[in-house]
């Protein structure tokens, strides 16, 4: 972990965070598991109702961002990255706790996403209370065309 932690800002995220996101996406996620999206998934999915995106900066640089989207009661985490530059600071936990409150102020009672299996950030999922609900074979496919499963996680959330 960093000694020097800085000031972890979040912040509502809109189209024109599109560059610092493709540019996070990038940095964070290593092109063989096929984790990431392209910058045309990414629009798209801004376009779709329910969805809120939440920027993270520290000491004013770009650090990390959560996709989420609610539908109903029903919550989804679709993605979280952290610059590697930034990581064990606390920003993806920041990130994390922040989709988490936002959905439960949008009335979601259940958040569910999904991870590679074997993905360090299940230790974090874990931490912020998810739950292991069920597996999806060769889910992923990486840049040379191997598969990898997924594992999907659950978190319910308390009304306020
Ligand atoms: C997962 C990710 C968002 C974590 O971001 P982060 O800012 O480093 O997370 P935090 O600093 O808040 O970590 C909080 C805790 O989560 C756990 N954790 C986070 N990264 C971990 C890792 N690589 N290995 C083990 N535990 C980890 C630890 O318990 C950590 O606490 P600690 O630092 O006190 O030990 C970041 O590693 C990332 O962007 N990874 C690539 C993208 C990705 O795979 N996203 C998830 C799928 S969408």
């Amino acid at each position: 972990m960093s000694s020097v932690r800085g000031i972890v800002a979040l912040s509502a995220g809109d189209a024109t965070d599109l560059g610092d996101v493709n540019a996070i996406m990038a940095d964070a996620f290593d092109p063989r598991y096929g984790e990431a999206w392209t910058p045309s998934q990414c629009v798209g999915m801004l376009a779709l109702s329910g969805i809120w995106l939440t920027m993270a900066s520290v000491d004013g640089q770009s650090a990390g961002f959560a996709l989420a989207r609610s539908i109903m009661d029903d919550g989804e985490l679709l993605l979280l990255a952290v610059r590697n530059d930034f990581r064990r600071r606390g920003v993806g936990s920041a990130l994390l706790r922040s989709v988490i409150r936002e959905a439960g102020a949008r009335g979601v009672t259940g958040l569910h996403l999904e991870v590679r299996k074997g993905n360090p950030a299940i230790d974090l999922y874990r931490r912020e209370g998810f739950r292991k609900v069920g597996e999806r074979a060769s889910y992923y496919r990486g840049i040379t065309g191997q598969q990898y499963d997924a594992q999907t996680f659950h978190r319910m959330l308390t009304k306020e």
